[in-house]
């Protein structure tokens, strides 16, 4: 049976296609789940980079997790959008604002996420983006990625066919440009602490991995 706060997130939204797309979303993704396990017990802000409609933030609430949230999105009506829902709810503490990540990042200290946005990145816009992100991890604290990893499986060829189909029906702004793969994550991050990659199929067909870096606590 479907967990009726989705129902209750989706409709803080305006549009139906939103409420529609955001209670599917809820149900059959199993991303939010695992950003609240893994961020259940920090008490730290968070920093969300594509936050799209804000739907991370929304979750936590609904989970229990209160810390401050700030979501970022190049995607002017989707944050349109997030603001109006954040209206709707009695949460506090989500704040969101349109802003290009390729432009470089607020200043922050505490977690970072950056879920299913780096296919719209360049290899070397990637390299910058994760090094800014993991520069903004608080000690103790993680960086919690999710993508689409590069390699030789079916689930990879669906990945790339899903990010294309979101393009031609307007959901996305972008086609996707280059999906990473685990040596990338590797390579990047491990210079910042622990990096741990495992698979977060669900029951979707596409090749989505997480990726946590850990931040070692302050000696
Ligand atoms: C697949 S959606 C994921 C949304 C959200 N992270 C989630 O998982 O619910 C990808 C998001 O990345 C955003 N995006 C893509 N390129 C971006 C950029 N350069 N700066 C900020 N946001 C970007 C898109 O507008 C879109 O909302």
């Amino acid at each position: 049976m479907s967990d009726p706060t989705f129902q209750e997130i989706a409709s803080l939204f305006p549009g139906t296609w939103d409420r529609n797309y955001v209670a599917a979303k809820l149900r059959t993704d199993p991303l939010y789940t695992a950003l609240a396990e893994q961020l259940q017990n920090s008490p730290l802000p968070l920093l969300d980079l594509g936050c799209g409609l804000g739907l991370l933030g929304f979750f936590l609430r609904s989970r229990g997790i209160e810390v401050p949230i700030h979501g970022l999105d190049y995607d002017e009506r989707k944050i349109k959008s997030a603001h109006l829902a954040s209206e709707s709810s009695a949460s506090t503490g989500l704040t969101f604002s349109q802003h290009d990540a390729r432009t470089g990042l607020p200043d922050h200290l505490g977690n970072v996420s950056i879920l299913d946005i780096l296919q719209f990145f360049t290899p070397a816009e990637q390299d910058t983006l994760l090094t800014l992100s993991a520069a903004r991890v608080a000690p103790g604290a993680k960086l919690i990625i999710r993508s689409g990893l590069r390699d030789d499986s079916l689930r990879f060829r669906i990945t790339v066919a899903g990010d294309l189909l979101a393009k031609a029906m307007f959901w996305m702004k972008a086609a996707p440009i280059h999906y990473p793969g685990a040596d990338d994550f590797h390579r990047i991050l491990s210079p910042f602490g622990h990096v741990e990659i495992t698979t977060l199929w669900g029951r979707t067909p596409f090749n989505n991995h997480l990726i946590v870096l850990q931040r070692p606590d302050r000696a």
